[in-house]
């Protein structure tokens, strides 16, 4: 495949960017993706690639026939390709391939249980519970898999949304020797805040625990190294969607360490996950494949091994460069715009990705989204992004109104619009989305009874 693309357009490597949706009046016009942070659509690459190998697909690590034995060698070439993408250890880690980074996380969460099994028997004699540190910034997916399972706390984020790490000090002190595992966003899916992970597993392993960093909005966005497993600052356990990252086929990656892996029964057992097997015993394979039951993800994992490649050429550093440019821009023209509020975009010290939530006073969130793509064809996300307890910090919403958001969950939330920007996404393109927060800003009104 040759890539052809200038520096800042790298529009032609992804499939789908100029199709026209239609608007409000019924005219279709180009659309505009600005909610990356949900999902991303395909690279050309990817499409390619799927096309070129599906004349050779076959079943994996089961058949004996010649398409087979190349299905299973880019099965497991493609975890190397995925390791070398982030720096795990290929001596000490293995790479799972599972359906998204949920389903990762929700994996750990079930087997870090039977880990630390015996510290949660000794609670039964009146011993403590096992803690696991996740933080107030968290999307619920790396929030609800370890609760009921384990002593839950939050490291706290300042009214900016930032993870204050003087608290997650002061809580690995409090819960001293009770702390295994710390788990934490590499970037916000609501702030694009990016946290610093590898100071967190610094300190994390001086007190004992391990980290788990969710790679979802981090990964495809910037580049990202896991450290030697010998390092202070090795992440432990990495998780990822390849839907996030042009490659939406229904794969995503957990890497963790070999023996974590080796040790207790896999949340899933089936086909593919034993050595043998009685009616009264079960003898599991060795990782990767005791977590993999079932016919694994091939095409899904094709996918994500030619996205890794494109990525890697165009080159993260670029990337980021990039998003990091649309971003700015994005923040700096809101700033303009009267009634546009925006979330501490001040602290120009804060690294983050390409994420940028606002509001417009007197409109909701809901509206607005649906008055950009009702108007310009613009797609951005609204609402509270799977992450409650965050975005009610950041609105600083009063408990009152939270409580009634509780009891009566059907009734609108207090939520943000969300623009989130991917590697194709153009200046122009943010130009438009302000030129049309321009307009709607200047009649609210208007705009609230067209789309009432
Ligand atoms: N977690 C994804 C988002 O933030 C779906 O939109």
């Amino acid at each position: 495949m040759s890539l052809t693309f200038s520096k800042l357009s790298y529009g032609n490597l992804v499939v789908g960017v100029d199709t026209p949706v239609q608007l409000r009046n019924g005219k279709k016009e180009r659309g505009i993706n600005f909610d990356n942070a949900a999902t991303t659509p395909p690279l050309v690459s990817v499409i390619e690639e799927i096309r070129n190998f599906a004349p050779f697909y076959s079943s994996i690590h089961r058949g004996a026939g010649y398409k087979a034995k190349i299905s299973s060698d880019k099965y497991e070439e493609a975890r190397i390709t995925v390791m070398g993408f982030v720096g795990a250890d290929t001596r000490k880690d293995v790479v799972v391939f599972v359906k998204n980074a949920t389903e990762a996380i929700n994996k750990v969460a079930y087997r870090f249980a039977q880990e630390t099994e015996y510290i949660n028997s000794e609670t039964k004699q009146g011993k403590e519970k096992v803690v696991v540190l996740s933080t107030s910034m968290e999307h619920h997916s790396n929030d609800l898999p370890w609760r009921g399972k384990y002593e839950v706390d939050y490291i706290e984020v300042d009214e900016c949304g930032r993870l204050q790490f003087d608290d997650f000090v002061e809580k690995l002190e409090k819960y001293k020797g009770r702390v295994k595992l710390v788990t934490v966003a590499g970037a916000s899916n609501v702030t694009g805040y990016i946290n610093p992970v590898h100071r967190i597993a610094e300190w994390a392993h001086k007190y004992g625990a391990k980290i788990l960093v969710d790679g979802s909005q981090l990964i495809p966005h910037t580049p990202f190294d896991m450290k030697p497993a010998a390092s202070s600052k090795h992440i432990d356990f990495l998780v990822f969607s390849a839907h996030k990252m042009y490659a939406p086929f229904g794969i995503g990656v957990l890497i963790g360490p070999m023996d974590f892996f080796a040790k207790g029964s896999p949340d899933y057992a089936g086909g593919g996950t034993v050595k043998a097997v009685t009616h009264d015993r079960v003898i599991w394979s060795e990782p990767p494949s005791k977590d993999e039951a079932g016919t694994p993800n091939l095409m899904g994992v094709v996918a994500l091994a030619a996205a890794i490649k494109t990525l890697s050429t165009i080159g993260m550093r670029n990337i980021d460069k990039h998003e990091k440019a649309l971003a700015r821009q994005l923040i700096q023209g809101l700033k303009n715009i009267d009634c546009v509020e925006m979330y501490c975009t001040e602290d120009e010290g804060q690294e983050r990705v390409g994420i940028v939530p606002f509001n417009m006073k007197a409109v909701p969130h809901e509206k607005l989204a649906e008055i950009l793509s009702g108007e310009a064809g613009i797609a951005v996300r609204s609402g509270c992004f799977c992450a409650h307890p965050y975005v009610q910090k950041l609105m600083n919403v009063h408990q009152d109104k939270i409580r009634n958001v509780m009891e009566n969950p059907q009734e609108p939330k207090p939520g943000m619009v969300r623009a989130s920007f991917g590697l194709y996404n153009e200046h122009k393109e943010v130009d438009q989305l302000l030129e049309v927060l321009h307009e709607i800003a200047k009649d609210r009104r208007r705009y609230l009874k067209m789309y009432e």
